[in-house]
């Protein structure tokens, strides 16, 4: 049951108001001073206080001052005797939730506890939202042991504090996306939103006007105002996801935010201030692009002032087994399943197996195992552990004769030649493969 404190001197009032709140459900605690107030609120921690500003012993205004430093989260309205804004002032300015003014008016006394618990509630929900949040992106989620992974989380606990900019460069799949939040929410700016964008799903133009915002008029859609991810993200992070992929035009707007903090909306006038920190991503080699001229590298430099670079998952094929261990506990989770036994040799497949996908893939593999698996094992016939390269056949749709012309062709392309290899792979005999080599004139000359 919801219990509300009410401190008052006066009897009469102290009455009235426990008899209309136990009428509607509520447990009602009574203190005729402020010292027993201070007393009870200790003791039972209360949904509301109702506190009268004018008190024999002590000021109001100081009563509440020591319920908020007792508990900062706690909801009080605050109850004066005559119109004193003054203090009113004083009270709404030391977080009093509401004031009322006597003689109260029931109905509005009403609306006011009810918008006072709502709001309460509402609070703890949204701290307890953003608790699981962090714990969501807590180091401890991103699984590795191997020394490159220890590299990373030194990186992304020396970073986490600062405002620098980042830059994680990785294959797809090895968790950059994860890393970005894990510093994020690490850092003292983990309230503050985490904003992604991915910079080569959309259009130059729009990819402009998602950053920067735009003003009304600034191009045939834009109806109304908006703004933009750098305004949004307040002191958060901007996560540029892709940066790889931005034009030249975008490249030149970038660095100039990045250098200046300042920017102005699409086919705005006014200049904009940001504070958001950057986090920039990318699987593409960036050194690589600046020297190609494809990149530019001043702003390359600024937004590598600290690197991390994820390592691909064949790299660090020790840290599988934990992984595999971590992400069968989520995948049941979400599943609500219990399929977590792996036998060994299905782990050394595993193990072996070249994930170009990094972990995005394993994920996936063993989430579609997890799904066919009919007992508590992971079977290996599940796993798409076989599948080596793609072969190389197109989704037209052709004549059985030209798909067995292309595929011997490419077993020879990839056999250097070699027929008694060649042979060997297409399970057919050296005079049938010859017959067919002829047929479709496929001679090939070994180097
Ligand atoms: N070290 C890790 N420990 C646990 N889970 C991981 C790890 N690395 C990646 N994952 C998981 O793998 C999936 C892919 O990670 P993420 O999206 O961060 O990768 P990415 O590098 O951004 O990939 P892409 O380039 O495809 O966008 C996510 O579900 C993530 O939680
Ligand atoms: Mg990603």
């Amino acid at each position: 049951m919801k219990n509300i404190l009410i401190i008052d001197d006066d009897p009469l009032i102290r009455k009235t108001l426990s008899t209309h709140f136990r009428r509607r459900g509520y447990e009602v605690c009574l203190a005729e001073s402020g010292e027993m107030g201070i007393e009870l609120f200790e003791e039972i921690n209360p949904e509301l206080v109702i506190l009268d500003i004018r008190l024999p012993d002590t000021d109001g205004l100081d009563i509440l001052r020591r319920i908020k430093s007792i508990n900062s989260e706690a909801t009080v309205v605050i109850m004066t005797a005559y119109d004193d804004m003054r203090s009113t002032v004083e009270a709404i300015k030391s977080g009093a939730f509401e004031y009322l003014v006597k003689p109260l008016d029931f109905i509005e006394l009403d609306l006011t506890v009810e918008k006072a618990i709502q709001v309460k509630s509402l609070e703890e929900k949204l701290s307890y939202l953003v608790a699981e949040k962090q714990k969501e992106y807590t180091i401890d989620n991103i699984i590795g042991r191997s020394p490159q992974m220890r590299e990373v989380f030194k990186l992304i606990g020396s970073v986490a504090t600062t405002r620098t900019n980042v830059l994680i460069q990785g294959e797809s799949g090895t968790g950059k996306e994860l890393v970005a939040k894990a510093i994020h929410y690490n850092s003292p700016f983990s309230h503050e939103p985490f904003i992604v964008i991915n910079c080569s799903a959309i259009s130059d133009t729009l990819l402009e006007s998602e950053l920067f915002g735009h003003v009304k008029g600034a191009f045939t859609d834009a109806v109304t105002e908006t703004k933009g991810k750098f305004e949004i993200a307040g002191k958060g992070t901007l996560f540029l996801d892709e940066i790889g992929d931005i034009s030249p035009n975008l490249q030149s707007k970038l660095l100039r935010v990045i250098e200046t903090r300042d920017f102005m909306k699409v086919g705005g006038e006014k200049v904009l201030k940001t504070e958001a920190r950057i986090i920039a991503a990318t699987n593409k080699n960036l050194e690589k692009l600046v020297k190609e001229g494809k990149f530019r590298e001043d702003l390359y430099y600024r937004l590598k002032v600290v690197e991390i670079k994820l390592p691909p998952l064949r790299e660090r094929r020790e840290d599988i087994p934990d992984l595999v261990a971590y992400l069968l506990e989520k995948i049941n989770r979400e599943l609500k399943k219990n399929v977590k036994k792996v036998p060994p040799h299905v782990m050394k497949k595993i193990m072996d197996f070249p994930w170009k996908g990094n972990v995005r893939e394993l994920e996936n593999a063993l989430t579609r195992a997890v799904i066919l698996a009919k007992g508590d094992v992971i079977l290996e016939e599940n796993l798409p552990l076989e599948r080596r390269e793609p072969v190389p056949l197109t989704t037209e749709l052709l004549p059985l004769e030209e798909v067995e012309k292309r595929y011997i062709k490419y077993v020879l392309e990839k056999t250097k030649g070699n027929k008694l290899k060649a042979s060997q792979i297409l399970r057919i005999s050296r005079p049938t493969l010859d017959n067919k080599i002829k047929k479709y004139g496929l001679e090939f000359k070994s180097a």
